[in-house]
């Protein structure tokens, strides 16, 4: 399809979601995953992922404090790491969802009952009742919705952390800020970042294919949708350390194959080293300095 087409699609989508009455409607349906059909994987990507990349890289999450941002619809991953002995677990979303409702209910138990064979050196613990979560824990599970533009004060933890996030805030500084101003001393940081091609941009041949829009046109698709914000790896490496923090890439996932034409790129990439282009996903570690 030429890519005019996903243009003008994608225009008229932002333009449907400014709309009030659609917005409204959108944003009572269920987003991304939210859906518990059982499938292989599903718990692995939606409940299981956030806590397997926090202990591959932190270590055990026993007795210490998480604040998430943008755990999505459902605080899947919140009971996973509580399960694994968080102390307590704190979700920031600009958008919250019905985060103790029956579809909840059904992820929520679903990740208990396949807790013993996933971790089985990890005992469920004995307070922590799936089908409660998360009502029955207040002094252990917090949710905010808000921006992590205008986080208030709500303490400090131990890790600070989010996945798939980092694309859709509007604000980079303002994460990093946020990540500074919420960790405790001596505290860490993960962030994985999904910097590839996102809904209609996943289907070109080549990947950087959304990276060739202009800005305006890219605004008009997306002002209204928590589209991609396009910022690339080494961006967020400058805001973190501008916000006072050390930071360490890994887990980098790249378009090895992808030969970067960048006449064809927006103004804005062109003079971006390649390896910030290529870069797919990445996970940012980060340490007050
Ligand atoms: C792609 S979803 C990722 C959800 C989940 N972390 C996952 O891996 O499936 C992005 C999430 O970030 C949230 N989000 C977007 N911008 C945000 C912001 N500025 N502050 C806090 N949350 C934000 C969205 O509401 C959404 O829940």
């Amino acid at each position: 399809m030429p890519v005019v087409v996903d243009v003008l699609s994608e225009i008229a989508k932002n333009v449907a979601m400014s709309l009030p009455p659609v917005r409204a409607w959108r944003l009572r349906r269920p987003r991304a995953g939210v859906s518990y059909t059982g499938s292989i994987g599903e718990l692995d990507r939606f409940a299981f992922l956030g806590l397997d990349l926090l202990t591959e890289r932190v270590g055990p999450l026993a007795g210490r404090s998480v604040v998430e941002f943008g755990p999505g619809d459902l605080l899947t991953s919140g009971l996973a790491m509580l399960a694994a002995g968080a102390a307590r677990y704190a979700a920031v979303d600009r958008f919250a969802g019905d985060y103790g409702g029956p579809e909840g209910r059904k992820w929520y138990t679903a990740i208990e009952a396949s807790w013993p064979a996933k971790y089985p050196a990890v005992p469920w613990p004995a307070w922590l009742e799936a089908d409660k979560f998360p009502h029955a824990y207040p002094d252990r599970v917090t949710s905010l919705e808000l921006g992590v533009e205008r986080v208030p004060d709500i303490g400090q933890f131990d890790i600070v952390c989010s996945f798939q996030v980092g694309e859709h805030v509007s604000d980079i500084a303002a994460l990093a800020n946020a990540t500074k101003a919420l960790m405790t001393r001596g505290g860490v940081a993960v962030h994985r970042v999904d910097f590839g091609p996102h809904g209609a941009w996943e289907k070109y041949r080549d990947p950087l294919t959304f990276l060739r829009l202009p800005d305006l046109a890219w605004r008009w698709m997306g002002s209204s949708r928590g589209t991609p914000n396009r910022r690339r790896v080494h961006e967020f490496v400058d805001a973190f350390q501008a916000a006072g923090l050390i930071v360490e890439l890994h887990n980098l996932e790249v378009f090895e194959s992808t030969r970067i034409d960048r006449s064809k790129l927006n103004r804005r990439f062109r003079a971006m080293p390649p390896e910030s282009l290529r870069t797919r996903t990445a996970l940012f570690v980060c340490r007050a300095s």
